[in-house]
């Protein structure tokens, strides 16, 4: 193994809760794992835990079912078991050294603005923020309570978009290594309404400005709240029956290549494999 390269580290987040970050964070690792990257995942939202929830169930399921599908490694990070944030920190970095062993380092974060959180956004090579169609979910990424008034492409940036530049110039000076971002439009509607069309404009017209890639949707899908309670998902064939699994499965497959061709370009070696 090439001691010498570090695993590259994917982070999901978006100071808003609820938006998919843990459903996709699951899905994103799963299907690396299927293309045969080898990925560890951590939840530093490990108080509530639903990732961590998630690959135990997957573990279980697996176990009762005698099948043999891929799992990750799973770190649970509780941040309430440490009295201040800079003891979170060490211990939160003492984690990630031990796993870079791996090729990815996938990340789920707490839905709420926290110093550790905006610490974990450092870490990120490529951070992914997940939102949905509402116009709360954009209103952190711009000030849309003055959208009357101005035009969206001269709006103040939203508590999100501030908070991750501000981690981006951090890393920047640190490392020397840009941070990527990418937006992705999670549980959207396959009927079309005006607030749709609304949000994704402006979204398009906010990337340059704010400087993120806007990445492939992802449909709202019964199925993906479905195979929780199993920890499986979408790209695991056991149970795929009905067109809206098979459509999920390519969406997951498109973010996850999405991704991936980022992480390459970034990456100054072309394959982010680890040489062995
Ligand atoms: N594309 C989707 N279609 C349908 N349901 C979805 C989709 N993505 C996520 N969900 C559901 O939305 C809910 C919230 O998802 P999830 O827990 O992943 O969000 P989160 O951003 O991690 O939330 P939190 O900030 O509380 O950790 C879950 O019930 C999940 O199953
Ligand atoms: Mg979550």
């Amino acid at each position: 193994m090439n001691a010498k390269k570090s695993s590259l580290v994917v982070v999901w987040g978006n100071a808003k809760g609820g938006v998919g970050k843990s459903t996709l964070a699951l899905h994103f690792a799963l299907q690396c794992m299927y293309e045969k990257l080898s990925v560890a995942c951590f939840d530093i939202d490990g108080d509530q835990g639903t990732l961590f929830r998630s690959i135990e169930n997957r573990k279980q399921y697996c176990q009762q079912q005698n099948l043999s599908l891929p799992v990750p490694e799973i770190v649970r990070f509780c941040p309430s078991t440490y009295s201040t944030v800079d003891m979170a920190k060490q211990a939160l970095d003492a984690c990630l050294e031990m796993h870079q062993h791996v090729d990815l380092l996938v990340i789920d974060t707490q839905g709420s603005d926290t110093l550790l959180g905006r610490y974990v956004h450092q870490k990120a090579r490529v951070l992914v923020s997940p939102i949905t169609e509402s116009p709360l979910d954009l209103d952190l990424f711009v000030n849309i309570s003055q959208i009357q008034d101005q035009s969206h492409l001269t709006l103040p940036f939203g508590s999100y978009a501030n908070m991750v530049w501000e981690q981006r110039v951090a890393k920047a000076s640190q490392s020397k290594e840009h941070l990527e971002w990418v937006v992705v439009r999670n549980r959207v509607n396959h009927q079309i309404s005006r607030t749709q069309v609304h949000i994704e404009k402006i979204l398009k017209s906010l990337s340059p400005r704010i400087g993120f890639h806007l990445g492939p949707s992802i449909g709202d899908r019964c199925i993906f709240r479905e195979l929780f309670s199993y920890g499986l998902t979408v790209m695991d064939k056991d149970g795929l029956t009905t067109l809206a699994h098979i459509t999920a499965r390519q969406e997951i497959r498109s973010l996850t290549q999405y991704i991936l061709s980022l992480l390459k370009k970034v990456n100054t070696h072309s394959d982010i494999r680890r040489t062995t």
